[in-house]
């Protein structure tokens, strides 16, 4: 599943890992034996709120597929195969104007927000006791008219990206650059850092074992709600919008 840059992507699956690729194995292997069988091959790209030693780490635990692209942190770092390069405009993109230390130093104050421990500070992420605490930094951070972007999943935990990240806005970002210009695309999610991708304008699908956060994504033709879990849920959503065949 190798993509170099001459060679976009006729069709594209762009999955969260924990909780929606990852979660039942059998039906990962029923997703990915289905996959392979298509006549058309399909790009797949991982998009996790995971850092990037993480993320191999459970790709050898679960011996999951070599992915063509790998956006890491959240939708802060794009990686590309087969080398899993750091794309760096994407890069530069997100160092401009980035202010880790400021948001830290409000983050200090906050009581019940606890930093979490990662290799890279192009996010600045926390856990927190109670959702008050998420909902304060929140608002310090727009009284301090701080540009980031603001993210809050499962319940626990918060991350600060800069201004134009996230899951959605790198997914865009892969779209317009790897992919043809009508190709098959499929966006699958369970939780609150996937709330952009998912509503990116893309055909997706939120597996039945979601969060309860996304419940208030809109009903919307691009937005499927699968009744299966995991992946399932996925290959559920592939076949809702692109058949169970492949007519071309
Ligand atoms: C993953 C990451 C964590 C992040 C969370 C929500 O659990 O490990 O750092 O805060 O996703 O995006
Ligand atoms: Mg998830």
């Amino acid at each position: 599943m190798q993509t170099s840059r001459a060679e976009r992507c006729g069709s594209f699956l762009a999955t969260d890992l924990d909780g929606t690729l990852v979660g039942d194995d059998q039906a990962y292997a029923s997703l990915m034996a289905y996959l392979k069988s298509l006549p058309d091959k399909v790009c797949l790209a991982y998009i996790t709120g995971r850092h990037f030693r993480s993320v191999l780490e459970l790709i050898e635990e679960k011996a999951l597929a070599w992915p063509d692209f790998l956006i890491t942190d959240v939708g802060t770092s794009i990686r590309v195969a087969p080398t899993l390069t750091v794309e760096k405009e994407w890069q530069e993109r997100m160092r401009a104007g980035w202010e880790p230390e400021a948001i830290r130093t409000i983050g200090r104050l906050i009581e019940g927000l606890h930093e979490q421990d990662l290799p890279d500070d192009i996010r600045v992420s926390f856990t927190v006791d109670h959702e008050r605490a998420a909902y304060t930094l929140k608002q310090k951070l727009a009284q301090a008219a701080m540009p980031h972007t603001f993210v809050f999943s499962s319940g626990s935990d918060v991350d600060i990206l800069p201004e134009g990240g996230g899951k959605g806005e790198a997914l865009k970002y892969l779209v317009s650059k790897y992919t043809k210009p009508d190709a098959r695309i499929l966006v699958a999610g369970d939780s609150g850092n996937d709330r952009a991708m998912l509503a990116s304008g893309f055909p997706a699908v939120i597996v039945a074992n979601a969060q309860r956060e996304l419940a208030d994504l809109p009903d919307h033709p691009l937005i499927f709600r699968a009744t299966q879990s995991y992946a399932a849920g996925i290959l559920e959503g592939w076949q809702h919008f692109f058949g169970t065949g492949y007519d071309f």
